[in-house]
């Protein structure tokens, strides 16, 4: 193989790496509005939620290093936009899911998006 097209398959395997990459440092929309509105929304009756405290609960899984997964709910490829759509319809997702669709605002799941995938101080 010669040198320039194994350095554009490199480059192709790099690309490919790349998306395959949690969400990080381009999250879009205000995690401290979002931790409110986590709250507000009563998520933390089904989720343990870092930053917000109450009793202990596992109906749906913590939503703790929610950045370091692949998956949102076992399928959906982890990144924001996908967040926010499983956060305001999870039915459109996977229709069998015990989640329910609460209502959450696109500017409300955005916020929480941007909670549950950055840092989380
Ligand atoms: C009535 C209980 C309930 C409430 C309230 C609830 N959820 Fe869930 N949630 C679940 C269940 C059950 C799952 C697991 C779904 C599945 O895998 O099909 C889930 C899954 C999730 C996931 C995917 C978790 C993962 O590890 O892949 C996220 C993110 C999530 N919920 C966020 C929220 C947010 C944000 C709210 C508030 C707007 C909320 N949930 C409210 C029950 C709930």
């Amino acid at each position: 193989m010669n040198a320039r097209l194994s350095s554009c398959l490199l480059t192709l395997a790099l690309l490919a790496g790349c998306q395959d990459q949690p969400p990080s440092t381009t999250l879009q929309g205000d995690p401290e509005r979002g931790r409110i509105a986590l709250a507000q929304h009563a998520c933390r009756a089904c989720h343990m939620i870092p930053g917000l405290t109450g009793p202990e609960t596992h109906v749906g899984r913590p939503l703790t290093d929610l950045a370091e997964q692949r998956f949102i709910a076992g399928s959906l490829p982890n990144n924001q936009a996908n967040l926010v759509r499983w956060i305001r319809d999870p039915q459109s997702i996977d229709p069998h899911t015990a989640m329910p669709a609460m209502g959450v605002s696109e500017r409300d799941a955005l916020d929480m998006s941007a909670w549950l995938l950055g840092p989380q101080k």
